[in-house]
């Protein structure tokens, strides 16, 4: 039976070799291969290897060579139609019949795609040519090479219909260019007109570099920014990631896969060396692409913007991953700061800092736990009860029984710390918020060796964060700094020093650079820097504290209130406890 090509293309891209060849051989990841002994000849030393991207194995001792149907048959003694069954099975596929009116529809896709890149060749000319400057002055504006904009096949969409026309001109079937939604027509005048216009074009391309999809950039401030092509016969958003095919070597060499919300993010970052960055079409991260991902790596980083948005965004990629874990498949999550996205991060900043900011990945675990922590206060029994049941009920959404037993054991261990830690450990949990009476208020020369202290030693200051978040410091700068230090200090618990610097406004180094600077030299301990740290929050609020007792002695001999006079003393005593824990 004749199965159509593009069948078997896909099977051989859905099942990676190495999976079905490591059920038999023992294999050993080396670059962009996996070595092992060979299943056709007897060897001690492995000369057997496996080329997943390349869809090939290769034995150098006997010369075995094939794909992964010919494993199959030859290792695995399976005929053709069966090999071919057995992968479709491993894809979730199903083994196409090949009637009449399948041969039709895989020539009509064929059609389709020629649209396609027929529109996609127009774009790129466009862009290159006397009514492209706008587009062309755009992508210089936004620092994209002429090389990378080759690279990704970068185009314009001028106004008007020009497209329109070259189909037209050139004999193309219109109806199906209005299938593809590259052709409109208008519903008053009934003319036809293009879809995108005064647009840079990024064409999307499945793993086979085929164009299934275009997005365009309004190069002014309107709505839509990226207009997208609509869902047609080759192009569903949910089961595709943009410059997958440009990413796919490095993910699979690297065994990581750098998720970002946008277009130029992605470009940005493959600018930057970082080519194993991919993005979802516009829409929520679908389940179907998280799986694509976990084909070629075990834990995609997902680093979508800072702002709200990206955070949310981040979570519910979560959620959607949550059920489907299984053994050795995960997510990672890399936060940027607040409003950072990662193509600012590496304009920005630099792109030695976003690569920090990957190293600091936060584990699905971690963030997780985060979520239901910060959801809810554990600071009564009956809270805690209801904090247990939403843990428990929250890993049991695990589908994979043996993912799931290791959440409930890890979880029970965080849930017993949580309970039997320190009650200022149980206070920080239960949402972050409760806030000391009395802020501490440094003087203008302590203000700045608290934020030197905590930029360059984020390690020493963490203990005290609640603290330091609701300090106020005697300088709008200063406090705007430290707050922001303190935010980022809050979201990565085991942030660097390099992190905090790369993540605040540069001119607050320049502001410190004295305090650096001797920080610098006298190269402390980061537990004595806490010990400091502490001492010098006390401190301040002792005075914050006397400050307010001045003010009350003033009011109560004004009017002697009673109710003052309990107040005085109330704070009086404070003070006591504060110096006596010195
Ligand atoms: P962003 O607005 O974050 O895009 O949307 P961006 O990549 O940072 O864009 P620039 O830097 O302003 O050019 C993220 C992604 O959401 C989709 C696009 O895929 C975009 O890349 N999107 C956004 C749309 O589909 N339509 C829109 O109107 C906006
Ligand atoms: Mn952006």
């Amino acid at each position: 039976m004749a199965l159509p090509p593009r069948f078997l293309e896909e099977l051989r891209d859905k099942v990676p070799l190495s999976t079905v060849i490591g059920r038999k051989v023992k294999l050993t990841r080396r670059g962009h291969e996996y070595t092992g002994l060979c299943p056709f000849h007897h060897e001690k030393t492995p000369s057997f290897t496996i080329n997943d991207a390349k869809g090939f194995y290769h034995c150098f001792g006997c010369g075995a060579h094939g794909d992964i149907i010919k494993y199959l048959m030859d290792a695995e003694k399976m005929p053709f139609m069966e090999a071919v069954e057995h992968l479709a099975g491993m894809a979730g596929m199903k083994v196409p019949e090949s009637s009449p009116a399948q041969l039709a529809q895989e020539k009509r896709r064929g059609d389709l795609t020629a649209i396609m890149e027929e529109a996609c060749r127009f774009f790129q000319t466009q862009l290159f040519s006397m009514g492209g400057e706008r587009g062309k002055n755009y992508l210089i504006r936004r620092g994209i090479s002429g090389q990378v904009a080759k690279q990704f096949r970068l185009g314009y969409a001028p106004s008007g219909s020009a497209l329109t026309a070259h189909f037209q001109a050139k004999g193309f079937d219109i109806k199906e260019c209005m299938n593809l939604g590259l052709v409109v027509r208008n519903a008053k005048t009934g003319r036809l007109h293009d879809y995108f216009y005064d647009r840079v074009i990024f064409p999307i391309l499945d793993r086979r570099k085929r164009v299934i999809g275009f997005g365009g950039r309004m190069m002014e401030k309107g709505e839509p920014k990226y207009l997208n092509s609509p869902e047609t016969a080759l192009f569903h958003k949910g089961e595709q990631l943009y410059a997958l095919p440009n990413a796919i070597e490095t993910i699979r060499q690297k065994n990581e896969v750098i998720l970002v919300e946008g277009y130029m993010d992605v470009i940005a970052l493959h600018s930057a060396g970082f080519t194993n960055a991919v993005a979802p079409l516009g829409t929520a991260l679908t389940e179907q692409q998280i799986k694509i991902l976990w084909q070629s790596c075990d834990e995609p980083l997902i680093c979508f913007d800072g702002d709200g948005a990206g955070r949310k965004a981040s979570v519910r990629a979560l959620n959607r991953a949550l059920p489907i874990l299984t053994p050795g498949k995960s997510l990672r999550f890399v936060f940027l700061p607040d409003p950072f996205d990662p193509d600012d991060m590496i304009r920005k900043k630099s792109p030695e800092a976003f690569a920090q900011l990957i190293k600091e990945a936060r584990s699905f675990a971690d963030v997780l736990w985060d979520t239901l922590t910060v959801a809810h206060p554990v600071d009564t029994p009956e809270r805690m009860a209801k904090f247990e049941k939403d843990v428990r009920d929250t890993v049991a959404l695990i589908q994979d029984t043996t993912v799931r037993g290791y959440y409930q054991k890890d979880f029970k261990d965080r849930l017993w710390k949580l309970t039997h830690g320190s009650k200022k450990g149980r206070v920080r949990l239960a949402g972050r918020r409760i806030l000391p009476i009395h802020s501490p208020t440094p003087g203008l020369a302590e203000a700045r060796m608290l934020l030197a202290y905590v930029l360059c030693y984020p390690q020493a200051a963490e203990p005290f964060i609640e603290d330091i978040a609701t300090t106020r410091l005697p300088d709008k700068i200063l406090n705007d700094a430290l707050q922001e230090m303190a935010a980022l200090i809050l979201d990565m618990p085991e942030i660097t020093s390099e992190t905090v610097i790369n993540s605040i406004q540069p001119d607050i180094m320049h502001l410190l650079s004295a305090e650096i600077e001797m920080l610098k030299r006298s190269d402390r301990e980061t537990g004595e820097v806490s010990r400091e740290i502490g001492r010098m929050l006390q401190q301040s609020r002792i005075q914050a504290i006397q400050t307010e007792i001045a003010q009350e002695t003033e009011r109560y001999l004004a009017n002697p209130d009673p109710e003052v006079w309990e107040n005085i003393k109330a704070l009086k005593k404070e003070i006591e406890k504060l110096s006596e824990s010195e």
